[in-house]
């Protein structure tokens, strides 16, 4: 099974609008309206996520008195004062219809040919992804935007990780356009350059400073690629490196070979999947809380420690339960209950298998027809990939409908906004990462690929 291809996917100019083409079977906002509208049945996590995200900018159609995340799965999160805000998108996008939107991008893309690239995560509404040129996981995206290089503009349907691993990655003529600043990610954000480097000082005094008899550091800090620019220079400058969910293990003995033991940011259960996985008793792996003296462990317990886990979390991958897997079970006593590895450590252990995005969609591609699979990951995916293989039962383990709130922020208005101010000469929401940043980054990310090439197995 390899864990780097992608799906290239080049829209017809003739295809047909969502309204009435295959990909509505898949759609989550379809299915949110059908749901609000009482003519399907099932339940949402938030009423509001079957509106328009522009109700959630800034600016005079913004309605949200208090800035969050917005719908979905990290709704209750806390966003950070510096998170940056989209700003009114004009009127002419918020007031057209579904089939107006999806008509002026697609004149937009054609009319700007080469010029343009469009990037889709697998967890973006099917509604951007109908005109992504490449559908992918974060980082085979990243990578997607060097194989156009005559494009001068990357327009990235993430959120702004993504972005800003695309710009380290992508030509200096490149410009990385989000087509919603607000499409940030809950996880990457529970992590800063502040309270890390306050947790990396503190570890210095526990630790020293000094290599061992075998030359090992005393800690390597390790970052997941859902983090920002500013913690992969982080990394980079103290001679640690970034990991994917797909290459977190290699990264790790990378590490090890090192240093003595392991600072692993921002994804708790990442970071205790993997470790586990490799062997490593929980009780060497404390939690360190940034706002707590020492992370909330004794001095003792660092001693002890070999990876010091972040405490941070995706929303969308906490809601997974154990619960949720034994009904699935009950159910469909064949089925095969894969999920991403940001999963709980006790959802993870449960479950048959494990993976990142690209890990789940391949299984699925080579599982013989018939087979029944309970899925643990963003529901936009999941949905996607029941309508694409028919000829399997796929469904979520989570029976609430509950996106991802940063990803759905992306909506056809903003791409169709993106790419027609190109077309104007104008690039609106650029993402560039200063150089000072980029310099340590790009070499954290380079240790990454030294040890897993771009499109090696799993
Ligand atoms: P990928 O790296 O697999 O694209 O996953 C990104 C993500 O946000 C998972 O929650
Ligand atoms: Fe971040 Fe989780 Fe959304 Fe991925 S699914 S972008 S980790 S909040």
């Amino acid at each position: 099974m390899t864990a780097h291809s992608i799906t290239v996917r080049q829209p017809s100019p003739a295809e047909a609008p969502p309204s009435v083409g295959p990909p509505i079977d898949a759609s989550v906002d379809r299915t949110l309206k059908l749901i609000a509208a009482g003519s399907a049945s099932g339940s949402s996590c938030a009423p509001a996520l079957d509106s328009a995200p522009w109700m959630l900018d800034a600016g005079p159609a913004g309605s949200l008195p208090e800035p969050g995340y917005g719908p979905g799965a990290s709704q209750d999160d806390p966003l950070p004062g510096a998170a940056p805000r989209q700003g009114e998108l004009p009127a002419s996008y918020r007031e057209a219809t579904e089939e107006e939107l999806h008509e002026r991008i697609r004149s937009a893309k054609t009319e700007l040919g080469d010029r343009v690239v469009v990037l889709g995560h697998f967890y973006q509404r099917d509604e951007v992804v109908a005109h992504a040129d490449f559908v992918g996981d974060s980082f085979q995206l990243a990578k997607a935007a060097r194989t156009r290089p005559r494009a001068e503009a990357i327009v990235f349907c993430g959120v702004h990780f993504m972005a800003e691993t695309a710009d380290l990655l992508s030509t200096p003529e490149q410009s990385v356009i989000l087509p919603n600043l607000a499409a940030g990610c809950s996880m990457a954000d529970m992590a800063d350059l502040d309270s890390v480097t306050d947790c990396w000082e503190q570890l210095e005094e526990i630790y020293g400073t000094a290599p061992d008899a075998a030359g090992r550091a005393p800690v390597i800090p390790v970052t997941y690629m859902n983090s920002s620019a500013a913690l992969k220079g982080f990394v980079g400058r103290h001679g640690g490196i970034v990991c994917t969910s797909s290459n977190a293990a290699q990264v790790l003995e990378w590490a090890f070979e090192r240093g003595q033991r392991v600072l692993f940011f921002p994804d708790q259960h990442l970071g205790r999947n993997t470790a586990k996985a490799m062997g490593i008793p929980l009780e060497q792996m404390p939690l360190w809380n940034p706002r707590k003296p020492l992370g909330g462990s004794t001095e003792e317990e660092l001693m002890q420690a070999t990876v010091l886990l972040w405490h941070g979390f995706c929303s969308v991958h906490k809601r997974f339960t154990v619960a949720q897997i034994e009904k699935a079970r009950a159910d469909f006593p064949d089925v095969h209950v894969m999920v991403h590895p940001e999963c709980p450590m006790p959802v993870v252990d449960a479950a048959d298998s494990s993976g990142s995005t690209d890990f789940i969609v391949k299984a699925i591609e080579a599982a013989p027809a018939g087979s029944t699979f309970a899925i643990g990951t963003e529901i936009n995916l999941v949905q996607r990939l029941a309508a694409q293989y028919p000829q399997h039962t796929i469904f979520c383990l989570d029976p609430v409908i509950c996106p991802c709130s940063t990803m759905y922020r992306i909506h056809p208005g903003y791409l169709a906004w993106a790419l027609e101010s190109l077309l104007d000469g104008e690039i609106v929401n650029q993402i560039t990462v200063s150089e000072d940043v980029a310099e340590p980054a790009r070499l954290a990310l380079e240790r990454m690929l030294s040890v897993v090439p771009a499109g090696a197995g799993r």
